[in-house]
């Protein structure tokens, strides 16, 4: 079996987000402490794609800023090729150059001052990648193609482009590195449905022409098919599925999966957002106890109410956090 190229254990994240110290002595009020992520597990095997999926709020951005190391979590394990992804590897160049991060916000990754050639020829300069001006130009030529972009569209600004044509610029920018693995956070989700596909074969290009490894978020169901080779499944900060993409469409295992996968219109139109699962998501602030789903979850007992299910795994392969199926109710 290859090695993982990457490999998270155990990952949370906490957020204190308390009233300011004179507030809670004065009206007697608690720390508020919220769980963005709780303990999540998965690996990532070298030129795959595991897609994230969840609703609004479960933590996906969370997850994507902490493996890019943008954020330090709170506790747990991240390791790149086995090595350690923290504070020490964003130090060193050639880790800092493997993993690339794309928001679902272009002009985060752009600064709007500078020309598309300066934006893509920057991580060129900065891990000295081109050893000279001519040698940085022609490389930026060639991404620029790579991303479907003229070569002439280095002159111009970040405004002078349309929002599918922006995501490109970043595509361009994150691959210029050089990177074996890319993070993408809804890399699609703010872009016209018919700019949609476009962008997301591109994608799926690069990935095999230059053999990366994804993690892809979205909230889109079809997207993440169109994209993943493995899927997790996240709820209010949880990992509650974690399957191979054929054996989780066909057959999924989790109550939560079930239902995002019966509210999807249709699987075969990209771009479309399932439609809004019944039922609000809980705050994280003041989740529910046991199994966070239980109150939207058609099968929930007594002991779902009390006890958090743990992942375990399949046969198959993956895992799934759910008593109703270790106990062979479902
Ligand atoms: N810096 C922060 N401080 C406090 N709370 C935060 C912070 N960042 C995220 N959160 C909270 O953590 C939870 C998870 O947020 P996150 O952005 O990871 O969700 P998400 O799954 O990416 O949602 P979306 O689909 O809307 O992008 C949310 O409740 C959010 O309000
Ligand atoms: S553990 Fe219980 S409440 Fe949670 S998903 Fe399974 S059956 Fe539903
Ligand atoms: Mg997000």
């Amino acid at each position: 079996m290859t090695a993982p190229l990457v490999e998270v254990a155990d990952l949370s994240r906490r957020f204190d987000v308390s009233p300011p110290w004179v507030t809670r002595v004065l009206q007697r009020r608690p720390r508020r402490i919220l769980r963005a992520l709780d303990g999540v597990n998965f690996t990532i095997a070298p030129q795959r794609t595991l897609g994230l999926v969840g609703e609004s709020g479960c933590g996906k951005s969370t997850l994507a800023r902490c493996l890019a190391g943008l954020m330090p979590p709170s506790s747990g394990e991240m390791r790149y090729e086995g090595r350690p992804i923290d504070l020490a590897s964003r130090r060193d160049p050639r880790a800092r150059r493997a993993i690339q991060m794309i928001f679902q916000d272009p002009y985060a990754s752009l600064n709007p001052r500078w020309t598309v050639a300066q934006s893509v020829g920057d991580p060129l300069l900065a891990f000295g990648l081109a050893q000279s001006r001519a040698e940085m130009r022609a490389q930026v030529a060639e991404l620029l193609v790579a991303a479907g972009l003229n070569p002439d569209d280095g002159a111009k600004y970040p405004h002078q482009f349309s929002g599918g044509q922006r995501q490109r610029i970043a595509v361009a920018r994150a691959l210029a590195s050089r990177p074996a693995f890319l993070i993408c956070d809804e890399p699609t989700s703010a872009l016209d449905v018919s700019v949609q596909a476009a962008v997301l074969n591109l994608m799926r290009r690069l990935q095999r022409d230059h053999g990366l490894t994804y993690l892809f978020i979205s909230h889109n169901l079809t997207v993440i098919e169109h994209m993943a080779d493995e899927v997790g499944v996240m709820y209010l900060g949880h990992l509650v599925e974690l399957q191979a993409k054929s054996a989780l469409f066909v057959a999924p295992k989790h109550p939560y999966t079930r239902l995002l996968i019966e509210t999807v219109p249709s699987l075969d139109t990209l771009g479309r957002a399932s439609a809004p699962l019944k039922g609000e998501v809980p705050s994280p602030l003041d989740p529910p106890t046991g199994c966070a789903f239980h109150p939207r979850c058609p099968h929930a007992n007594a002991r779902c109410r009390r006890e958090r299910p743990l992942p375990t795994p399949l046969p198959g392969g993956g895992s799934v956090a759910c008593h109703a199926i270790a106990e062979g109710r479902l």
